[in-house]
């Protein structure tokens, strides 16, 4: 299997080398934890290299998400400039939207003067842009945003099926956020963790007082990897992972 280079330091030392090419792996997080950062870390790390990036804003609209990064020493205009990262904001899949939308339209279903964006539809413009843009890697963030546009749970599990079934037809390497409730010792396992090839956990753990903020890959299939929670960092440059260092000594 190739591996390719996660861009977070330390984290390629866990998984033997990088992500596995072309596969879907899920990020797992509470609120805070990191997990937009590091998506977008993995974008940058990749535009840079020359390998094109698609970030696909599910809650908060683009220009925001790079507001709430903008304490990181990162500037992402030359890139987008350049074609090498892009930004589609799929916010209007939780609403129904009644404005035009500029190319990439993703608005199918005319409903009287109103327009709604489908799962379908945004399928569709995802892999319409990863052909014609050569994209390589995806940041879907957050997927929960998808998932609570349905009530009906076989209409959920659906939608679900279909989209992770395209980010692997894409061809692309996927990192998928998603936001952890509940405490992750007790966690009810998720259908998008059975259907990613990896499953990445970051969490804070309150260790002899202290606050520790602490990454585990939980899994990561066809790739030997480490199992221990390793305590991480996020500092001005982005997620460091101490992957020899324990949470619990
Ligand atoms: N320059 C910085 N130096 C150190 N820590 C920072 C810096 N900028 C942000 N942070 C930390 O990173 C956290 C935000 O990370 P991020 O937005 O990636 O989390 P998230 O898991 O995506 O959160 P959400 O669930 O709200 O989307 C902040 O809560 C803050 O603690
Ligand atoms: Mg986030």
């Amino acid at each position: 299997m190739q591996l390719i280079s996660t861009g977070i330091k330390g984290l390629d030392e866990l998984l033997g080398g990088g992500f596995p090419k072309g596969k879907s792996i899920l990020v797992v997080g509470s609120p805070g934890s990191g997990k937009t950062t590091l998506l977008m870390q993995f974008l940058r790390v990749g535009a840079i290299a020359d390998e094109p990036g698609l970030y696909v804003a599910m809650d908060e609209p683009p220009e925001q998400v790079k507001l709430n990064l903008s304490s990181f020493g990162w500037s992402f205009e030359e890139l987008e400039r350049n074609g090498k990262l892009l930004f589609l904001d799929a916010t209007s899949l939780k609403k129904v939207v009644g404005t035009k939308v500029a190319d990439h339209s993703f608005l199918e279903e005319n409903i009287g003067s109103e327009f709604k964006m489908t799962v379908k539809s945004l399928i569709r413009t995802i892999m319409k842009i990863v052909s014609e843009e050569n994209i390589q890697r995806i940041a879907v963030d957050p997927i929960t945003s998808l998932m609570l546009r349905y009530g009906n749970v076989y209409r959920r599990r659906r939608a679900m099926l279909m989209f992770f079934d395209a980010l692997s037809r894409s061809g692309c390497t996927s990192l998928i956020s998603t936001e952890l409730r509940t405490n992750i010792l007790k966690r009810r396992f998720q259908l998008e963790e059975f259907l990613s090839q990896g499953v990445i956990l970051l969490h804070s753990l309150v260790h002899a007082g202290n606050v520790v903020r602490a990454i585990q890959i939980e899994k990561m299939r066809g790739i030997p990897h480490d199992t221990q929670f390793r305590p991480y960092q996020i500092t001005v440059n982005g997620i460091e992972v101490f992957p020899r260092d324990r949470v619990f000594s």
